[in-house]
């Protein structure tokens, strides 16, 4: 699930993620959706119009209310430019500024990228807890270099990765192309979903 933020707009990243989405699906076949909150970015209706701009298709692009339970069941939630939309301390810090605003439940994905240029807060000046989470991965660089530069592995990526390794297992994940799994074991989007981490992790070590 992309969710997109005032930095997505600010880096002109739409046309980079709209190629990411078109990959992961015809090359990854992985279920790709934008979840849009109702204030992200800096006008209403910012984010809809930027993704309507790219061409992205409407059915796949979700309102907050329509996709926010989906987080629990998605390999990755890729937060572009997004900050304060995601901040958990909305519903949890009612000293915060942010405090009752609905936020989408990122960190309820299996692995939850953040793609900025920093650790620096958004337009609350409100530090997000989740940069810090086990399952986050920080992927600091402009939000369209980034994303062409996801694009670009997603391109090369003969076929996609898997994990191989037990839940009991404490070794590290191994790399193995998908073709040496049995067919019965074989999950494309939990494989994408590891093949983007370590693409990730190779290109920009945080
Ligand atoms: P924000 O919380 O403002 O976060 C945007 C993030 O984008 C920043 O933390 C920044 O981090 C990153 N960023 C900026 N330029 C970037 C670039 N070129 N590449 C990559 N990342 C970049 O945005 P949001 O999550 O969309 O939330 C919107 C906020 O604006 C809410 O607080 C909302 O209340 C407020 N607001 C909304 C509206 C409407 S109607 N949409 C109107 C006024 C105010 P880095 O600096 O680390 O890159």
């Amino acid at each position: 699930i992309i969710v997109p933020g005032y930095g997505m707009a600010a880096a002109r990243a739409q046309h980079a993620l709209k190629e990411m989405a078109g990959l992961l699906r015809r090359k990854y076949d992985v279920q790709v959706r934008f979840a849009i909150h109702p204030v992200a970015g800096r006008m209403p209706g910012h984010m809809n119009v930027l993704l309507a701009e790219a061409d992205v298709p409407y059915d796949e692009i979700f309102e907050m209310d329509d996709i926010n339970r989906d987080f629990a069941d998605a390999d990755v939630a890729y937060v572009i430019g997004a900050n304060d939309i995601t901040n958990p301390l909305a519903k949890t810090d009612p000293s915060s500024p942010i405090y009752g605003m609905p936020v989408l439940d990122v960190a309820a994905a299996k692995t939850v990228f953040f793609v900025k240029r920093s650790l620096s807060s958004g337009y609350s000046g409100v530090d997000n807890p989740l940069f810090y989470n086990e399952n986050t991965i920080m992927l600091y660089g402009d939000a369209k270099a980034v994303t062409e530069a996801v694009v670009k592995q997603l391109e090369k990526s003969a076929e996609p990765y898997m994990k191989t390794r037990s839940a009991t297992s404490r070794k590290p994940y191994r790399r193995i192309p998908l073709r040496y799994i049995p067919a019965t074991r074989k999950s494309a989007p939990e494989g994408m979903a590891f093949s983007i981490m370590m693409v990730c992790s190779k290109t920009y070590k945080t």
